[in-house]
């Protein structure tokens, strides 16, 4: 994972725990708000953490009605909410086969996008972007460790850690 931005500065760091899933819920519901056309949330963490939970409850907040299942096998799938929703995972591609998949249209669309397993495609992801990497602490408790890189998530990150996300 990049450590430094095109401006030379570390990304904003937050971690934050959730006690349960509606925890997740919570910071799902604040990213969901402050989602634009154009934003890419990279997920990362162990097999079965929580990024399909955490992608169904975003694009609940982002007023998809529609059923967001795993992506594991369709690879990329298109919601309609607020704005467009774009749910990938990229466990099963190589590198050169994502970089065919053109995935800038989605990246620098009309949609929000979530990628699973973001980091086995680091290189083709957009210079900005919101990591989130899902720790598994129990059962029910996760620890999202969060990085906003570029001005914009630098920004998100700064504020839901003054904040909070309620
Ligand atoms: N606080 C929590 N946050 C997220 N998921 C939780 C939490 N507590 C329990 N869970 C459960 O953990 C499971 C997470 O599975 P999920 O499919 O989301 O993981 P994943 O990271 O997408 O796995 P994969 O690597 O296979 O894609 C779900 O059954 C979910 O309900
Ligand atoms: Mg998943």
């Amino acid at each position: 994972m990049s450590v430094e931005d095109n401006k030379g500065n570390p990304p904003a760091q937050w971690v934050y725990e959730a006690e349960d899933l509606q925890g997740t819920e919570q910071l799902a519901a604040a990213l969901a708000k402050l989602a634009l056309p154009g934003t890419v949330i990279a997920l990362d963490g162990d097999l079965g953490a929580g990024k399909t939970a955490f992608s169904q409850l975003f694009a609940k907040h982002l007023g998809v009605k529609d059923t967001v299942n795993s992506p594991t096998f369709t690879l990329i799938k298109e919601y309609e909410g607020r704005l467009p929703f774009y749910h990938m995972d990229v466990y099963r591609l190589s590198l050169d086969e994502a970089d065919e998949l053109g995935l800038d249209e989605y990246f620098y669309g009309d949609g929000v996008t979530l990628v699973e397993w973001a980091s086995l495609i680091e290189e083709l992801l957009p210079q900005d972007v919101l990591h989130i990497y899902v720790e598994t602490v129990s059962a029910i408790g996760r620890r999202m460790h969060i990085k906003g890189q570029g001005g914009t998530y630098e920004a998100w990150v700064s504020a839901l850690k003054e904040n909070g996300v309620s």
